[in-house]
């Protein structure tokens, strides 16, 4: 059933700002948000300023739309107040008025989930809701399962929304739909043909002014844990029997339940120069702003196959791309050195962003009387990226109450059971600098392709 008034707290934060009210604006836009919305926010704001905030918001952020921005500011109404008293939820609960089905959005820091969601009970506002919740989901696994059984004492599991905004990714989507709508895709993805998979995610920014959170996360908090599990789920899980809710968190739960818990000895921590003096962060920081890793799963399709995964900020460009390297054929008929294991001719290729293309890396003979070839790509879409679209398509799947592509309880506790043990100065951290790859201790993991190198289409 639809929601019929939609919660914000953390309304004027930085999440707000770059993605939520965009993915609002597109939804009311498709006639999907027609609901009260209502912002929540400590003291010493008004409604009008909210209102402003949300124009500045969508005009930076993929523009202001003159027909449906005028339509959010009227659905706009605001609360403000500490989180932390039982008066703010008093105020929230006679806003909410006749609502039946209200959706509660907790875009604020992690350690005020608890605080938030016991005054929610207490005030009455959680009955019949539902409830979003934003990543990282606690620090650690333990801290996860507190925060799981928090939401569980006021929230039932089916009502508990938790974001990881990769899955709700277009070219995500699309991963996961080429894997299962393709005869010969299938039949290769496994341990007689796969050679190891990398998955990049470079950021071109630094932290941007967000060196409190920074601080308390790093990068394998930040993303690894999260998005880059979900993309090596979207790679390597068996095929689900539907498309239904639990078919497909099934299929990922018993995926990130067989990924071995990363060794320390496997890992590459990086810190680019000049984080220290970024505001908020401590002269002596060392947490992580790139990490590269070796994952291994331990099941019969994937045994022996690394899974390369990295991603930092301030690298030189920004991308995102899970590169699938098959192996090499067994004997080279033509002479040409084909066996070279460093030869990356034969690949699956998901790119993610800045633009969205899936192709498959291929040789080809070249015209002439030899029989020697070429390397192509046979790309099979290749278009560009809406960034705003993930947001907005998981903010509409909450309000209908479709949870498919949001993260379950035992997934995200089996994540942080992969990266346990890389937490923290578990691993040395070596500095880099800005505009490059991160540390060069990170090639000892293995041959990164550089996914900003364009590849020649077949034709
Ligand atoms: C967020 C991280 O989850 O994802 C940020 O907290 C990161 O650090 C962002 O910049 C990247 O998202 P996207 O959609 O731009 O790849």
């Amino acid at each position: 059933m639809n929601a019929d008034a939609l919660v914000i707290f953390g309304a004027t934060g930085d999440l707000a700002r770059k993605k939520i009210f965009p993915a609002l604006q597109a939804l009311v836009k498709r006639g999907a948000l027609t609901s009260k919305v209502i912002g929540v926010a400590r003291p010493g704001f008004s409604l009008e300023q909210l209102r402003q905030r949300a124009k500045e918001s969508v005009t930076e952020h993929g523009g202001l739309d003159p027909v449906a921005f005028p339509k959010l500011a009227e659905l706009l109404q605001f609360v403000d107040g500490e989180y932390g008293q039982p008066a703010t939820f008093e105020k929230l609960r006679s806003a909410l008025g006749s609502a039946k089905l209200p959706v509660h959005y907790l875009a604020i820091p992690p350690s005020m989930f608890g605080a938030v969601v016991e005054n929610l009970g207490r005030a009455g506002c959680a009955d019949n809701a539902r409830v979003i919740v934003e990543k990282p989901f606690g620090r650690d696994r333990a801290s996860a399962h507190g925060l799981n059984q928090a939401l569980l004492s006021v929230f039932p599991e089916p009502s508990i929304f938790r974001i990881d905004h990769y899955l709700g990714k277009e070219p995500v989507q699309n991963l996961s739909y080429f894997r299962f709508s393709n005869t010969f895709v299938e039949p290769i993805l496994n341990r007689s043909y796969v050679q190891s998979v990398q998955i990049t995610m470079a950021e071109k920014i630094g932290i941007e002014g967000r060196g409190r959170l920074y601080e308390e996360t790093g990068a394998i908090r930040d993303v690894i844990q999260n998005h880059m599990l979900q993309l090596v789920a979207s790679v390597a899980m068996d095929a689900p029997t539907s498309r239904d809710l639990d078919a497909v968190r099934d299929e990922k739960a018993r995926l990130f339940r067989a990924i071995r818990p990363c060794a320390p000895e496997h890992v590459v921590r990086g810190q680019f120069r000049g984080y220290r003096s970024e505001q908020d962060v401590a002269l002596g920081s060392t947490v992580e702003t790139f990490a590269a890793m070796r994952l291994h799963i331990d099941n019969w399709r994937w045994a022996g196959v690394p899974f390369y995964v990295r991603a930092g900020k301030a690298l030189p460009t920004s991308v995102s791309e899970v590169l699938v390297q098959l192996k090499t054929p067994p004997y080279s008929v033509y002479g040409e050195s084909l066996c070279d294991p460093d030869s990356r001719t034969n690949y699956i290729r998901f790119r993610l962003s800045p633009d969205v293309a899936i192709a498959q890396g291929v040789r080809v003979k070249l015209r002439g009387e030899a029989m020697r070839g070429d390397e192509v790509e046979l790309v099979a879409t290749q278009q560009p990226n809406d960034h705003l679209d993930a947001y907005a398509r998981l903010l509409g799947d909450a309000i209908k109450g479709d949870a498919t592509l949001f993260a379950r309880e035992d997934s995200v506790e089996a994540q942080w059971r992969v990266v346990e043990p890389i937490l923290g100065d578990a691993s040395a951290l070596y500095e880099y600098d800005k505009g490059t790859w991160g540390p060069a201790e990170a090639d000892r993991l293995t041959d990164w392709a550089d996914p900003s190198v364009l590849r020649k289409p077949a034709g």
